[in-house]
């Protein structure tokens, strides 16, 4: 490795951080080597009703499967973010807010944003929600969607926030299997200068005759917009909270109650609602927030994820706001209306710590650093990265142009079931490496295996997995805990498998090299190719569909779908584009296939079976070495696709 592309920690920085590498080393150890005494001392951190006696008992084993962390505390997440501060933070910020339109701005205090959860937290029981009931939340990016999603646990509901991207369907798919009583959203949300029908859509979705269950829906005046309304179902937000109280009772939870659900995608199905639960999930995601961004009082963090992906949960709302931190929610994209927008903001609220995606890095570099002439960027100190490998030039442009080179970057690997950061820099421990998310957090075990599932030992590649629980872990799929088992335990006995391959160096640094399953990933967006295809082939003019995931240079992965048409239909451009505009409507704009191959056959095995290998490195324009095609039944059928191949970029 050469030195050139190791940045090494700053002595002057890790003087003052919470951890310097030594202190990180004595730590993981104890962390390994006595998880009990290590978390018993952790858990702490957060305020318990009654506190824990107990620590771990957790499971692997596919048949026998089960995950416990501080099982007999009881806690109230709510009362972690709020309460705890008001005495000595009450009047600190606890959110600023920026709306799309940069002249709109909201500050909320500890006390502010306790009292509006409070307040929506007795609407919501007035409106019958009890704890355990499950709350649909489909909101624009403002401090209502984290007062909605206190609220909820405020009182014990569930919370099961769907990303304010997903069509009708995608939302009613999810209502339909969380069972959900109540929807929270808006009447319009404003991104990039577009306002987005939040209402109509819950209006489309709620129209589905297989969604029974929602009593009632909640509806936030976000920009006055137009919308139909349905007499004893929707209601106002702001009427709704008339005449409550600022004050409401924190429900005292069990540690393994449920806190939230989220949807994610996997290689195979529907979407999987990842159950999360209250006391694990809480102790970890505060403590990886506050260690993996060196976290300290009073600074201002902002983290651009959207509050409908995992990100959003942990570590915008759960994680800074227990450790009462000052949160920048942004309500657009940091690239309008122009790329200067993303410096101005950090300049403006003088925000300390961001943390982002590579795909906006990249958008950003392709804009050129011209429009970051006049940032200054003096208040930030550590810039994070997730949700996709970052590029080694992307993140050497984040840590010059954004950073000022002297920013440490923290690449953090993690994923919707684990629930904070797994793998990743501790900025004032780990010489970084661009393109590494270099090593196990505190209590995580890691390990690659070959595909019998065989431990690899020293530098090497194979399939990522983990050997221990960590108390952010996920709990089971909603409703479907041989799902749990299958998924994640099953192809490698007794182990967590991530569903990611990586690469481990001479120095035991994790380089992840991306999804080894059906599952892509679309500008930090995860997708799994049969929702697609299952998609598309839904369209009668479709007979069958393969897609599959390509390199594209904003995006990471772009979507490249093979699709044969039924006998006699037509290939032609506006079909092409129909089907884009389809598969947008059933699933989300986030969805749209970028290439469309037509194709007369897929290459099959003789049982049938599309080797998707042969189409992966097709869309990829790798055609000179495509391996053995001698298992197809008509290799020819190869030949046709790489003739009439669309990226050959
Ligand atoms: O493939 C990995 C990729 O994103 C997947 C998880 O996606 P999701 O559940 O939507 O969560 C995203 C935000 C945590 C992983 O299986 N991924 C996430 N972070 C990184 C990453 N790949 C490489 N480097 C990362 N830092």
């Amino acid at each position: 490795m050469s030195t050139q592309s190791l940045y090494k920690v700053d002595a002057d920085f890790a003087a003052k951080a919470l951890v310097n590498n030594e202190q990180y080393q004595v730590m993981y150890q104890e962390s390994i080597t006595d998880p009990d005494g290590f978390w018993r001392k952790h858990g702490q951190r957060i305020d318990w009703i009654k506190p824990y006696t107990q620590i771990k008992k957790t499971s692997f084993d596919d048949r026998d499967l089960s995950i416990n962390w501080f099982y007999d505390g009881t806690l109230n997440a709510s009362a972690n973010c709020l309460d705890r501060h008001l005495e000595t933070k009450g009047d600190t910020k606890a959110i600023i807010w920026e709306g799309d339109d940069a002249s709109e701005q909201r500050t909320l205090t500890y006390r502010e944003l306790h009292a509006e959860v409070c307040r929506f937290a007795n609407a919501l029981k007035a409106q019958g929600v009890a704890r355990g009931d499950v709350v649909t939340i489909y909101m624009p990016m403002v401090p209502e969607a984290a007062v909605a999603m206190l609220a909820c646990a405020r009182i014990g509901a569930v919370h099961s926030v769907v990303f304010g991207g997903f069509s009708p369907d995608s939302i009613a798919s999810r209502i339909i299997d969380g069972k959900s009583k109540l929807v929270i959203t808006a009447d319009e949300g404003v991104r990039g200068g577009r306002k987005i029908p939040l209402k109509a859509n819950i209006d489309q979705a709620l129209n589905n005759p297989d969604v029974t269950t929602v009593e009632r829906v909640l509806v936030l005046k976000r920009t006055g917009g137009n919308v139909n309304w349905q007499a004893g179902r929707d209601l106002w937000w702001h009427e709704a909270c008339e005449g409550m109280a600022d004050q409401c009772p924190a429900e005292e939870m069990g540690a393994e109650d449920p806190l939230f659900l989220l949807y994610t995608s996997g290689s195979t199905g529907n979407p999987k609602g990842v159950l999360h639960t209250t006391g694990g999930y809480l102790v970890y995601a505060a403590m990886t927030h506050e260690y993996v961004f060196d976290y300290k009082p009073g600074e201002i963090y902002w983290c651009t994820a959207d509050v409908g992906w995992i990100t959003g949960h942990s570590y915008m709302v759960y994680g800074p706001l227990a450790n009462g931190a000052t949160i920048l929610i942004h309500e657009g994209v940091p690239n309008y209306p122009s790329p200067k927008r993303l410096g101005e903001m950090i300049d403006r609220h003088q925000v300390n710590t961001l943390y982002t995606a590579p795909t906006l890095i990249r958008a950003l570099m392709a804009e050129g650093k011209e429009h970051f002439d006049s940032f200054s960027g003096k208040s930030l100190r550590i810039m994070g990265s997730v949700g996709e490998p970052i590029n080694p030039e992307a993140w050497r442009w984040y840590h010059e142009v954004i950073g000022h080179g002297h920013c440490p970057i923290v690449d953090t690997w993690w994923q919707t079931e684990t629930g904070g950061i797994l793998i990743t820099p501790l900025p004032g421990a780990t010489d970084t490496k661009p393109g590494s998310a270099t090593r196990p957090f505190f209590g995580v075990k890691p390990a690659l295996v070959d595909n019998e599932g065989n431990i690899l030992e020293g530098a090497t590649e194979g399939n990522l997995v983990m050997l221990d629980s960590w108390p952010g872990q996920m709990r089971t799929v909603y409703g479907d805990h041989e799902r749990f088992a299958l998924t994640y335990f099953k192809t490698f006995r007794g182990m967590y498998f991530t569903g990611d391959g990586a690469r481990r160096d001479e120095d035991g640094y994790y380089w992840i090299t991306g999804r080894v399953d059906d599952v892509i990933n679309v500008s930090g967006h995860r997708l799994g190719t049969a929702e697609v295809e299952s998609a598309l082939v839904s369209h009668e003019l479709v007979a069958e569909a393969a897609v599959v995931g390509y390199p594209h240079d904003i995006k990471g992965q772009g979507i490249y779908a093979y699709v044969t048409l039924t006998k006699g239909t037509e290939a032609t451009e506006e079909l092409r584009q129909e089907l884009r505009q389809w598969v947008r409507k059933e699933i989300g704009a986030l969805a749209t296939p970028d290439l469309i191959q037509w194709a007369t056959g897929l290459p099959k095995t003789r049982s049938g079976k599309i080797m998707r290998r042969f189409l992966r490195k097709i869309a990829a324009n790798e055609v000179t070495n495509l391996g053995d095609a001698s298992t197809l039944a008509d290799p020819a059928v190869i030949d046709t696709l790489i003739e009439s191949r669309l990226n050959r970029n």
